[in-house]
Formats: C-alpha cells, sequence, structure tokens
C-alpha cells in the first residue's frame, strides 16, 4: 500500500499526508487524509497543457484555520440543520449550533477538520475511514464513514461515500471542491447547465421554507447552458438573499446521471458531473472575501470558484416529505458521485 508523503502535522502531533493519483489522459489529484480532501486537480486543456481546477491553499495551516471548506468532504451533515435540531424515530436530537442558531455542515469540528485513516491507496484511488462517535457534535450513533476516490483513464474521478451506524441518526456526505476550470480569476464567464426542473427555495437564513418551486422564469434557471454570472445580480428575492448562488437543485431523474456540466471557453476544458445524489448545492463562492489565501499566497476574492456540491436537501431531517437522510443500524448507507474532466 502506498502510504503517500507525510505532508504536515496537526497541533496533536499526528501526521498529515497527501497522495497523488495520476492516469494516462494528464489527469492528476492530490488528496489528502485530513478532511479525506481533494487537495488539487491538474487537468490538460484544450492544447494538453495541465492546469490546475480548483481552489486549495500552500499548506495545511490554511486548512486547519479556514471555514471555506475548500476539497473536503463535508458531514456527517453537509449544508444546514435548522435551529440545529430534529426529531427522529422519536427522540429529539440536538446537533452543534455553528451557523448563528443553525447548524451547518457537521458542526465546528465536521469530517472535513478529523483526520481520516487511508484504508487503500494506488495511482489509481485511495480510500479513507472516520470513525464519528456517539454523540459527536450532538449526532446518535457510532457512525463508520467511508469514502473511496478513483481516477480512470477515461478522466473520471469517482467519489463513493459509504457508511453505517450502530444508533437510527442522519447522514448527508459530499464534497466541497471549488471549481475553476480557467485556474484564476473568477468564474462569471463559465458556461453551466443543470439537469433540474426545480429547486428548495431558502429563507433569509439559506434554509429551505419547504416549498419545491420551478427554476423557470427564475435566475435559477440552468436548464440550457448559460453564463454563471449572466442572471446573477437580479432583484429577484432569491437572488438577494444568497448573494449568488447557494441553492439546492432538485435534480431531474434518479440513479447515477449526468446532472451538470460546466465549461469554460477560454481553456476548453470542462466538467461533467453524475451523481447518485437527489439535490446538488450550487454555491458560487459568495462568502469568499480574500481572506483565504491560494497557493501561491494570493487571496481568494468572491466569486473565484464554484461548488457543486450533490447532497440531500437542506434540513431534511426536518422536513418528512424530502428524501430521507436517516440510516439506521443494519442498513448501508451509499452514494456516489462522478467528475468527469473533458475538452471541448
Ligand atoms: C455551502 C453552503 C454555503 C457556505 C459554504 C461554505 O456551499 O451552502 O452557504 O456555507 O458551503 O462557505
Amino acid at each position: 500500500m502506498d502510504t503517500g508523503s507525510r505532508w504536515g502535522r496537526l497541533p496533536s502531533g499526528e501526521w498529515v499526508h497527501r497522495y497523488r493519483l495520476s492516469n494516462e489522459a494528464g489527469v492528476e489529484v492530490y488528496l489528502s487524509d485530513y478532511g479525506a480532501t481533494i487537495l488539487s486537480i491538474m487537468a490538460p486543456d484544450r492544447d494538453g497543457a495541465p492546469g490546475e481546477v480548483t481552489l486549495g491553499h500552500s499548506s495545511l495551516g490554511g486548512y486547519l484555520g479556514s471555514r471555506a471548506y475548500f476539497g473536503c468532504v463535508v458531514g456527517r451533515y453537509a449544508n444546514r440543520i435548522r435551529d440545529g435540531m430534529f426529531t427522529l424515530d422519536g427522540v429529539a436530537c440536538r446537533v452543534t449550533r455553528n451557523h448563528g442558531r443553525h447548524h451547518l455542515h457537521g458542526g465546528l469540528r465536521g469530517f472535513d477538520k478529523v483526520l481520516w485513516s487511508l484504508k487503500e491507496a494506488g495511482p489509481s484511488g485511495a480510500s479513507f475511514s472516520y470513525l464519528s462517535r456517539d454523540g459527536e457534535e450532538g449526532y446518535p450513533g457510532n457512525l463508520e464513514a467511508r469514502v473511496t476516490y478513483t481516477l480512470n483513464d477515461r478522466s473520471k474521478l469517482r467519489v463513493v461515500y459509504e457508511a453505517k451506524t450502530d444508533k437510527a441518526t442522519v447522514v448527508n456526505l459530499t464534497n466541497h471542491t471549488y471549481f475553476n476550470l480557467a485556474g484564476g480569476g473568477d468564474v462569471l464567464s463559465h458556461m453551466l447547465s443543470l439537469d433540474a426542473d426545480s429547486y428548495t427555495p431558502a429563507d433569509a437564513d439559506l434554509l429551505p421554507t419547504g416549498e419545491v418551486a420551478p427554476v423557470e422564469g427564475t435566475p435559477l434557471d440552468f436548464r440550457t447552458p448559460k453564463r454563471v454570472g449572466r442572471d446573477m445580480v437580479s432583484a429577484h428575492p432569491q437572488m438577494r438573499a444568497a448573494g449568488g448562488y447557494d441553492h439546492n437543485y432538485v435534480l431531474n431523474g434518479s440513479g447515477l446521471r449526468r446532472v451538470a456540466r460546466l465549461a469554460e471557453p477560454l481553456s476548453g476544458r470542462a466538467l461533467e458531473v453524475h451523481t447518485t445524489q437527489p439535490g446538488l448545492q450550487l454555491y458560487t463562492g459568495n462568502f469568499l472575501d480574500g481572506s483565504d489565501l491560494g497557493r501561491d499566497g494570493s487571496p481568494y476574492p468572491r466569486h473565484s470558484g464554484l461548488c457543486l456540491e450533490t447532497q440531500h436537501y437542506p434540513d431534511s431531517p426536518n422536513h418528512p416529505e424530502y428524501p430521507s437522510t436517516a440510516l439506521r443500524p443494519g442498513e448501508a448507507y451509499k452514494q456516489e458521485t462522478v467528475f468527469r474532466f473533458t475538452v471541448e
């Protein structure tokens, strides 16, 4: 087993490692056991020249101090839980309120801020596991989570999320990579399409109101390819609340299917997203304010990357009408997302 190279040290003294995947098409992916994070993805442009397509920090220290969630796995519950409270099988659960009165992305020390254990690694894949103890950030049940990344020669980076529990709990895992296929600048001129006819409107705290609304006639409509920035500045009430896109789309179809495509006209780089998940959070880096520094030390301003977070809908534990995020003993949680890098 390739144990990777030592990349940095946690305040606890534990070593954090870095692993490299690569393929014959010239795609290179760097991963870390800290947060089971994608540290970097290099993908060729239409002339074959490799370039960085994700946002990232230069060293472990940047990841330890940041709340931007660059490249990491988010859990136990990605996105928001209203008031940090829900009831599951008649049991009232209280999870950390780390986002005003609400819960966000697993709490203060979510799955992005813990050291995962390497289970397997090689040039085309790596698998990490993490045991989230009963009561961690308020969640019930010992949850054994596993995330496996594999890269194939067709430039598909496959991410498989698995979990099991010994008590009823909720789980919603995603990856929070910020993409920028130009390798710099902002993402407003990227072309995006999303296979979603509807979305879950959010309130001023970005929690779902419970409605499912059609995208038709709104700035949220990406059913045909559109410049990310085209409708971003809009008087539409949904756009005022978020300062850009920070919305959960209700993806069409089910099973592993293509749900998104992002393309950058100048470099010719494109990214297709396939997933088994029912939702996708389009987040256009609205909270990036220059305080997170990039690999070369320069600040990342607003909209310098965008996330395509495949997920269950936000606040599902409080919405019985949404696809369920409950996981009970004896059940297996499994979701899969594929990021495919191409050129046009
Ligand atoms: C998600 C959320 C955003 C924000 C980012 C992290 O995308 O939906 O509101 O919290 O994560 O900054």
